[in-house]
């Protein structure tokens, strides 16, 4: 499908991995729509796009809260009709110190919080948008993943994660990969290909300064992702075109 008729949502995408992804996107000439937590800070998002050139539009949409998620569907549904391209980009990291190694403390509020977040609203947000990616003929959805979901690396006591064990965080990215397959599985016959994106250790808030990637480095999984052809994969986990374990 040609990028010009393409529609694109990136949620959490008013900063971050999230903003550089829309950005990527709209440059290719695809329409994208942009969220924040409240209708000012998606505006403000939009703006700077548009002050780029690119199409976008922007609305309210905390994952977590079931009439944000409604009423993106009712916007985008009276405004296109169809969704192309679903980029489950929002993402939390457990608040304090991510990388201090922690499994039987991790208490109830962390789980439901991250969970909340990273797992179950990407569900909903999906479950909510099916009718218009159904309605693409075309679509794609991408869950951001993270390494630190892969089992098969946690699982090797010589491997690169025996000091990063947040549970948290890393089981919720191993969920996702589950929702990830899952999806792919049963969303095959609508022509709607589902895939884990790896971005990389990238420079955000989340990532931190000493990240070895940049932003725009980061985002280039999700963007691929988002625009593979027909002949391209589904239900699989990848960093810049390379299969990760899961
Ligand atoms: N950076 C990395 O190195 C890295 C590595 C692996 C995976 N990832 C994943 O990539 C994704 C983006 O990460 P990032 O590094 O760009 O993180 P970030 O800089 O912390 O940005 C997170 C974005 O998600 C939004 N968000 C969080 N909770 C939300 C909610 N309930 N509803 C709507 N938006 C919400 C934030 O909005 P607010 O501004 O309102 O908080 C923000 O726009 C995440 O899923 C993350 O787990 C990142």
């Amino acid at each position: 499908m040609d990028n010009q008729k393409k529609v694109a949502l990136i949620t959490g995408s008013n900063r971050g991995l999230g903003f550089e992804t829309a950005k990527q996107l709209g440059e290719k000439g695809i329409t994208v729509i942009v969220t924040g937590r409240n209708q000012g800070v998606a505006d403000e998002t939009a703006a700077k796009l548009k002050a780029s050139g690119i199409n976008a539009f922007g609305i309210q949409l905390d994952v977590t809260n079931p009439s944000d998620r409604k009423a993106a569907a009712a916007f985008i549904n009276e405004k296109f009709g169809k969704l192309d391209i679903l980029i489950n980009n929002a993402g939390v990291g457990p608040k304090g110190d991510f990388f201090v190694n922690k499994a039987v403390e991790t208490d109830e509020e962390e789980f439901q919080y991250v969970f909340g977040t990273n797992v179950f609203s990407l569900v909903y947000i999906t479950n909510e948008l099916l009718p218009l990616l159904k309605a693409s003929g075309y679509a794609r959805i991408v869950n951001l993943s993270s390494l630190l979901g892969s089992l098969g690396t946690h699982a090797n006591p010589n491997g690169p994660f025996e000091e990063v064990k947040r549970l948290s965080y890393n089981a919720s990215k191993t969920a996702l990969n589950a929702v990830t397959i899952h999806l792919a599985a049963e969303l095959k016959k609508f022509g709607i290909k589902v895939n884990s994106a790896d971005p990389g250790h990238a420079k955000t808030d989340m990532g931190g300064a000493g990240a070895p990637m940049e932003i725009s480095d980061g985002a280039r999984t999700s963007v691929e992702l988002a625009l593979i052809g027909e002949d391209g994969p589904t239900g699989k986990f990848i960093h810049l075109g390379e299969e990760r374990p899961w």
